[in-house]
């Protein structure tokens, strides 16, 4: 193996399409991004029609994009990576067989990666020092699991959302105040106006020692408070509702990472995903990792959104240990980590 590997990473799994170079797993020489939000916006979410198409508009301008950046052509890399799962089936398709096909013409090492695994490694390029064993909560608008990252490529997943997932939920209660899409950006903002203690909505702890989530009974809980007032013809707070329910989300977020990382003994509580870049949450975990003498970690917030350098990374340590993937590898919406 050569001392320095340069992999080509791949992510089309909603509404990103990216590729990036990443080099020995932690250097990113580049990230191409192009988001779909402007075409999702006035559907209120992800078309996963529109979004296919698109992917297949852009992905071979955003590989050589990608490529021409640094200054690099194909004969410089070693592997080609890509996400396979979860995502929507025909979005990972599009990325999918754009990598067989540069893979297979270049005979070049093909490795498919778990999306998952791809936001927790986004933390490896921001924390150069960052090693497993850790406990991570990835938090986005497809999955809430609190992670055991044994190793790198061993994930024990220990709690996960029993219906929503808490990116969702932000984007529900968004479009319930007419906020617009996505919801979690445009209620972190308008909560920074509104009183936090406004209104007291339910926080879901469920059984004693659990690390799973439930955000349905919160995302009701909010709908009715809505409507009641409509009803009786009450003025609301739009401020004082995102910042009351963001509360809700982000207190209990904190309060079970915090206690996977000293249950399992973890230096560090780390938080990935789409949610991640929540500026509530990211306080309040500071807060409380301070108190518990536990480290937190985050990536910024353009490695928790979906990118291709997350992909590259965590294709990296699959890379060192020899794990390769087949041309016959499928898009597997439902993918789990373990
Ligand atoms: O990881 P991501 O980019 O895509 C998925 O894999 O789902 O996460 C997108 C989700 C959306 O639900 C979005 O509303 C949420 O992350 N999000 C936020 C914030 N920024 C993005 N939620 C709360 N606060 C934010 N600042
Ligand atoms: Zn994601």
């Amino acid at each position: 193996m050569r001392d320095e590997v340069l992999i080509l990473a791949i992510e089309t799994s909603c509404d990103e399409t990216s590729a990036a170079i990443v080099k020995n797993g932690r250097k990113v020489l580049s990230n191409i991004i192009s988001s779909q939000i402007d075409t999702h916006r006035k559907f209120g979410g992800v078309v996963p029609e529109v979004a296919s198409r698109k992917h297949l508009e852009n992905i071979n301008i955003v590989i050589d994009e990608a490529l021409s950046e640094p200054g690099i052509s194909l004969k410089d890399i070693d592997a080609v990576a890509v996400t396979y799962g979860p995502g929507l089936v025909g979005a990972l398709l599009i990325g999918l067989s754009t990598a067989k096909a540069i893979a297979y013409s270049s005979k070049l090492p093909f490795i498919g990666v778990n999306h998952i695994e791809g936001h927790i490694s986004a933390n490896y390029i921001e924390h150069k020092e960052l090693e497993p064993p850790f406990v991570c909560l990835v938090a986005s608008g497809g999955h809430s699991h609190i992670v055991n990252v044994v190793g790198y490529n061993i994930y024990k997943v220990i709690g996960r959302t029993r219906d929503d997932a808490a990116g969702e939920a932000f984007d529900k209660i968004a479009r319930a105040l007419g906020l617009g899409y996505p919801g979690g950006p445009l209620i972190d903002k308008l909560a920074v106006s509104g009183n936090r203690e406004a209104i007291d909505f339910p926080r879901a702890f469920l059984e004693e020692g659990s690390y799973d989530f439930s955000f349905s009974g919160l995302k009701s809980a909010v709908l009715n408070y809505l409507n009641s007032r409509k009803m009786k013809n009450e003025e609301i707070s739009p401020a004082d509702i995102a910042a009351s329910f963001q509360e809700a989300v982000a207190d209990v977020l904190s309060i079970k990472l915090i206690k996977a990382a000293l249950d399992k003994k973890s230096k560090y509580a780390v938080l990935a995903g789409g949610v991640a870049s929540n500026s509530r949450l990211r306080e309040l975990l500071r807060q409380r990792g301070e108190q518990a003498g536990i480290e937190v970690l985050y990536p910024s917030p353009l490695l928790c959104t979906d990118n291709a350098a997350m992909i590259g990374c965590a294709a990296y340590y699959r890379y060192i240990c020899g794990i390769r993937s087949d041309f016959t590898l499928n898009a597997m919406p439902n993918l789990s980590l373990e």
